[in-house]
C-alpha cells in the first residue's frame, strides 16, 4: 500500500527532455496562440520596465528644473503604461489559460479512450483510485506546467534580463551591488524551499492515505455498521488525520519564515542602494531620478527571483505527473484486432474450445497458475449448454476467454470454425450477448440501461425486450417509465429487477450467442418464475452457454458440462449424467436438489 502512495509523490527532475519532447506536440497544436501569448508577455514586460524609467525622466528632467507641463506629460505616459500593462496582462492570461484548458481537454479524452482500450487484466492490478488520479489530479498538475510554468518562466527570464540591462546602463557600480546579493538570496531560497518541498511531499502522501481510507469506508459503510467497526475506524481516521495535520504544521513554519526573510533581504539591498547611491548622488555621479529608479528596479528584481523557485517546484511536479500519464498511455493491449480480420457474413453460433489452458497470472511456466486445463468441447448452433461446478472451478473464466477479455495461454477457441483471434473484436463481441454474474447498472435512465448507448435500438425494440423478460410492468409503474432515472450501481433496484433488466439488455441486442453467468443471489419464488420464463425466451433460437445456478436451467439444457478444478470431468444431458456420474450427482444433490424443494 505504501508503495502505491510513494508512486504518487515521486519527484525527480524538473526538466526531462524525453518528456518535454512528448509534450511539445500538444503545444504545437496551438502554436499560433503560444506565439501570441509570448508576444503579449514581451509587451507587458517592456511596459513594466518602462515605469521606473519614466519616473527617472520625470524627476531629472521636469521636477528638478520645475517644468510643470513636462511633468504632466510624463504622468500621462506613466498612467498609460500602467493601464496598457493591465490590459495586456488580461489578454495574456486569457490566451494562456485557454491553451492550457484545451490541452487538458485533449489529454483527458486521450487517457479515457486509452483506458477503454486496455485489457481487463490491466484493471485487475491497477486500483481504481490510481487511475482516477491520472485523469484528474495528474492532468491538473500538468496544466500548471502550461499556465504557471513554461510561459511564466519565459516571462520571469525576460524581466530579469531586462532589469539587468537597464541597471547596468544606468550605473554599473550600483548594478554590481545588487547582483552581489543574488548568490546569498539564491542560497536562502534554496534552503527554505527544499524543506518546504519535503513537507509538501509528506502532506501529499498523507492526504492520499486519507482518501483511500475514506473511499473504502464509505463504500463499505453497511459492513462497518453491521460489524460495529465504527469506533475502531474512527480512531484509525483520527490517526491519519492527525499525521496530516502534523505535516501541515511543519510547512507553516517554513512558509512563514520565507516571506519575512525575503522582505528583510530586499530591505537590506535597498538600504545598500540608498547608501552607496546616495553617496554617488552627492558626488554627482548619479542623478536623483536614477536613484529612485534603481530602488524600484530592485523591488521588481526580487519578485521573479522568489517566483523562479516556485516555478521549479511546478515543473518538477508536472514532470512527475506527465511521466505517469505517458506511462499509462504507453500501456499496450495484448488483445488487439487482427491485421486482416476474417469477416463472417452471418454468425451461425457454433463454438469450439480446443485444448484450452489458461492462467490469469505469470509470464513463465513456473509462475503460472492454471485455472483451466486442457478444456475441449463444442457447441452446435442453437444448442443450449449448461456449465456447472463448484465455486472457483473456472466457469466465469470460460466466458472471459470466449469474449476475449483475456487470451488463452494455450489452445484455441473457434467461432463458426474461425479462431476468435482472427475475428475483429467488434464482430466477436457484437455477436455474443453476455449477462454477467453481478449486473452493473449505470447512472441514467432505465431505457438507456437497456440500450447501453446504442442508438440503433428503437424505443419499440426496447419495450418489446422488456415485455419479453417481464420487466416492463415494473418500469411502467414509474410515472416517467423508461425515462426513470436510476443511480449508479442501481442501489434502488432489487437484485431480481437488476437481473431482469440485464436480460432485457441482452435481448435488445439480439445476439447469435447468449452467454449467461447466472446470479447466485436468490430471489423470491414469484420473481424466480419470472426469471425462469425470461431465460427460456432469451435462449430461444440462439446458441446459449449458461453457467447454471438454478435447477430449471440445467434441466432445460441440451447438455451439461461438469467442471472440476479447471478440468472437464463429464459432458452429457441431465438424466444421463445423473445415472452414470458421481461428481454430477453429488453436486446435484448438494446444490440443486435442495434449492428446488
Ligand atoms: N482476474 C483474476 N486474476 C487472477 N485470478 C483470477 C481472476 N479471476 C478469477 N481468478 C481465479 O480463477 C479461478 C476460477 O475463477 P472463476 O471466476 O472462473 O470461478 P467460477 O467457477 O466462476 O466460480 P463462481 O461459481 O464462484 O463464480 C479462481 O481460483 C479465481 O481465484
Ligand atoms: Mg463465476
Amino acid at each position: 500500500m505504501n508503495q502505491h502512495f510513494a508512486e504518487e509523490t515521486v519527484l525527480g527532475k524538473a526538466y526531462d527532455s524525453r518528456l518535454i519532447k512528448r509534450l511539445i506536440p500538444y503545444i504545437l497544436a496551438f502554436k499560433y496562440y503560444v506565439v501570441l501569448a509570448i508576444f503579449l508577455l514581451l509587451i507587458s514586460t517592456l511596459l513594466q520596465l518602462a515605469g521606473p524609467y519614466l519616473i527617472k525622466i520625470g524627476i531629472d528632467q521636469y521636477i528638478e528644473p520645475k517644468n510643470y507641463n513636462g511633468l504632466i506629460f510624463i504622468i500621462v505616459l506613466f498612467g498609460a503604461a500602467l493601464v496598457g500593462q493591465a490590459i495586456v496582462r488580461f489578454f495574456q492570461m486569457i490566451v494562456i489559460e485557454w491553451i492550457g484548458q484545451q490541452i487538458m481537454y485533449k489529454l483527458r479524452m486521450q487517457i479515457f479512450s486509452h483506458l477503454q482500450s486496455l485489457p481487463l487484466s490491466y484493471f485487475d492490478t491497477n486500483p481504481v483510485g490510481r487511475l482516477v488520479t491520472r485523469v484528474t489530479t495528474d492532468v491538473d498538475t500538468l496544466n500548471e506546467l502550461f499556465t504557471g510554468g513554461f510561459v511564466a518562466i519565459f516571462g520571469d527570464i525576460f524581466t530579469l534580463v531586462g532589469i539587468v540591462i537597464v541597471l547596468f546602463s544606468l550605473n554599473w557600480k550600483l548594478a554590481l551591488l545588487i547582483l552581489l546579493i543574488l548568490p546569498i538570496l539564491a542560497y536562502v531560497t534554496f534552503l527554505i524551499r527544499t524543506r518546504l518541498r519535503n513537507s509538501f511531499r509528506q502532506i501529499r502522501i498523507r492526504i492520499a492515505k486519507i482518501n483511500a481510507f475514506l473511499q473504502e469506508n464509505i463504500t463499505g459503510m453497511s459492513i462497518i455498521q453491521l460489524f460495529n467497526r465504527a469506533e475502531k475506524n474512527f480512531l484509525q481516521f483520527d490517526e491519519l488525520n492527525r499525521s496530516h495535520l502534523d505535516a501541515y504544521l511543519k510547512t507553516i513554519f517554513y512558509f512563514s519564515l520565507f516571506f519575512p526573510v525575503m522582505q528583510l533581504m530586499l530591505s537590506v539591498s535597498i538600504g545598500l542602494i540608498i547608501w552607496q547611491g546616495g553617496i554617488q548622488v552627492i558626488e554627482k555621479g548619479l542623478t536623483f531620478g536614477a536613484l529612485v529608479a534603481f530602488i524600484q528596479y530592485a523591488q521588481q528584481f526580487f519578485r521573479p527571483l522568489s517566483d523562479l523557485a516556485e516555478k521549479y517546484n511546478i515543473m518538477q511536479a508536472a514532470m512527475a505527473a506527465s511521466e505517469r500519464i505517458f506511462k499509462l498511455l504507453d500501456e499496450k493491449n495484448p488483445i488487439h484486432n487482427p491485421a486482416n480480420p476474417v469477416s463472417l457474413e452471418k454468425i451461425a453460433g457454433e463454438i469450439e474450445f480446443k485444448n484450452v489452458c489458461f492462467s490469469y497470472t505469470g509470464t513463465t511456466e513456473d509462475d503460472r497458475n492454471y485455472v483451466l486445463k486442457n478444456i475441449s468441447f463444442s457447441v452446435k448452433p442453437g444448442e443450449k449448454i449448461a456449465i456447472v461446478g463448484a465455486t472457483g472451478a473456472g466457469k466465469s473464466t470460460i466466458i472471459n476467454l470466449l469474449a476475449r477479455f483475456y487470451d488463452v495461454t494455450y489452445g484455441e477457441i473457434l467461432l463458426d470454425g474461425v479462431n476468435i483471434k482472427n475475428l475483429s473484436l467488434e464482430q466477436l463481441r457484437g455477436n455474443i450477448g453476455i449477462v454477467l454474474q453481478d449486473v452493473f447498472i449505470f447512472a441514467g435512465t432505465l431505457g438507456d440501461n437497456i440500450r447501453l448507448g446504442n442508438r440503433s435500438i428503437s424505443q419499440n425494440e426496447i419495450e418489446r425486450a422488456a415485455k419479453t423478460v417481464h420487466i416492463h410492468p415494473f418500469i411502467a409503474k414509474f410515472s416517467d417509465g423508461y425515462e426513470h432515472n436510476v443511480t449508479e450501481r442501481g442501489s434502488t433496484l432489487s437484485s431480481g429487477q437488476k437481473q431482469l433488466l440485464s436480460f432485457a439488455r441482452a435481448l435488445a441486442y439480439d445476439p447469435a450467442i447468449l452467454v449467461l453467468d447466472e446470479a447466485t443471489s436468490s430471489v423470491d419464488s414469484e420473481t424466480e418464475l419470472l426469471i425462469q420464463d425470461a431465460l427460456r425466451q432469451l435462449m430461444q433460437n440462439r446458441t446459449s452457454i449458461i453457467i447454471a445456478h438454478r435447477l430449471s436451467t440445467i434441466q432445460n439444457a441440451d447438455r451439461i458440462i461438469v467442471l472440476h478444478k479447471g478440468e472437464i470431468r463429464e459432458i452429457g444431458p441431465h438424466d444421463q449424467l445423473l445415472l452414470q456420474s458421481s461428481i454430477y450427482k453429488r453436486l446435484y444433490e448438494l446444490q440443486y436438489k435442495n434449492a428446488a424443494e
